[in-house]
């Protein structure tokens, strides 16, 4: 199916996205950091990290030399933490292992630290015109609709089966070098932009005329997903103890976990046991505030905020016990600037 790709490219020239802040380069520093960025957090958002981030580690060795907490912090906010954690261990290893550049083959790019498949295949076909398919959530869409591929995407055999589906809608060999930058983009272009999940724009697909799923009349069949996420909910109380000069204390997350490596005040399961680690005289001091709902992909968390306004660091001497054990006093200076969860960070700049 030539023609496919062949609309796609010419459509993604007058009707796709060409200015975003990673285009119009072929650095795979760039490309690589804004795919990461991206595989869970919308464009919108991701403009002003891209930036930070570039201004902080314009490159792969300062990445590399930077720490992991100074990492964390560029990402805070952005959510999904090990991709934090992976971008700075893909960066030592394209240090260490790959002489400080890039691997320039979907195979290789794909050993490296949180670079899937699609992630490896769009930054070979993007930066260095490899004829291989991307099929993240977008295209997914786009491929099953146009081939009307309907078998169940959530089962591993026909998952398998789709990458084989747009691996045969790439452009032909012969147009690669020419194509496949703006072939990979103009799928994540049609996907993000036309062929939308709940109201596809199919009068402006150029792929209108052969698409399966817009000839049988229901495009929004596709792509067939029997296993439904399953969600669950959590709720948390927070200690949230602060001086009067604004030091706040924190301890880190454990890894595995919610929040995993970040900055935070310590969790506890329920109010008794929060309660449990103070002592008697900080109780005096306690306000727990209602919760408020942080929604994560898998789990809804219940936050509640329990608040100790304290006059001296004296009256937690020694700080919170059990979950707290590893905390620290950090400054209104310091805090701000380490990796802290987004709804944790919120709160905690909340004037009141
Ligand atoms: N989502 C994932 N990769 C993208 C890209 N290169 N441009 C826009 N959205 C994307």
């Amino acid at each position: 199916m030539g023609d496919f790709a062949t609309l796609v490219v010419q459509w993604q020239k007058t009707h796709g996205r060409n200015q975003l802040p990673w285009q119009n380069t072929r650095d795979p520093y760039r490309v690589w950091l804004s795919e990461i960025m991206l595989q869970q957090t919308q464009v919108a958002t991701v403009k002003a990290y891209f930036a930070r981030f570039l201004a902080r580690c314009p490159d792969v060795a300062s990445l590399a030399a930077a720490s992991l907490d100074e990492v964390l912090g560029l990402w805070s906010g952005l959510g999904y933490y090990s991709r934090a954690r992976n971008l700075h261990r893909c960066a030592q290893d394209v240090m260490q292992l790959h002489g400080g550049r890039f691997p320039q083959d979907a195979q290789t790019l794909q050993t490296l630290p949180g670079i899937g498949r699609s992630t490896a295949a769009a930054i070979a076909s993007l930066c260095f015109s490899e004829r291989v398919a991307i099929l993240d959530a977008n295209v997914k869409r786009v491929v099953t609709r146009v081939q009307g591929f309907d078998a169940d995407v959530a089962l591993a055999a026909n998952a398998r089966a789709l990458w084989d589906v747009a691996t045969a809608l790439l452009p032909a060999p012969k147009r690669a070098a020419q194509d496949m930058a703006r072939y990979t983009q103009g799928m994540m272009d049609l996907g993000a932009t036309v062929c939308t999940p709940k109201k596809p724009q199919c009068e402006l697909c150029p792929a209108q005329q052969l698409c399966v799923a817009a000839k049988l009349g229901e495009p929004t069949r596709f792509p067939v997903r029997s296993r439904k996420l399953k969600r669950s909910s959590q709720a948390i109380w927070m200690l949230w103890a602060q001086t009067r000069n604004g030091a706040v204390w924190l301890s880190r997350r454990p890894t595995p976990g919610v929040w995993a490596g970040l900055y935070c005040l310590p969790l506890f399961d329920s109010e008794q046991d929060l309660r449990l680690a103070l002592p008697p005289a900080a109780l005096e001091h306690l306000q727990c505030e209602p919760a408020f709902t942080h929604v994560l992909t898998h789990k809804d968390l219940h936050l509640h905020a329990c608040r100790v306004a304290l006059t001296s660091k004296t009256l937690l001497d020694g700080g919170p016990g059990k979950e707290g054990g590893d905390g620290r006093w950090v400054s209104a200076e310091e805090w701000p600037g380490l990796g802290l969860p987004a709804p944790i960070r919120k709160m905690l700049s909340r004037v009141d």
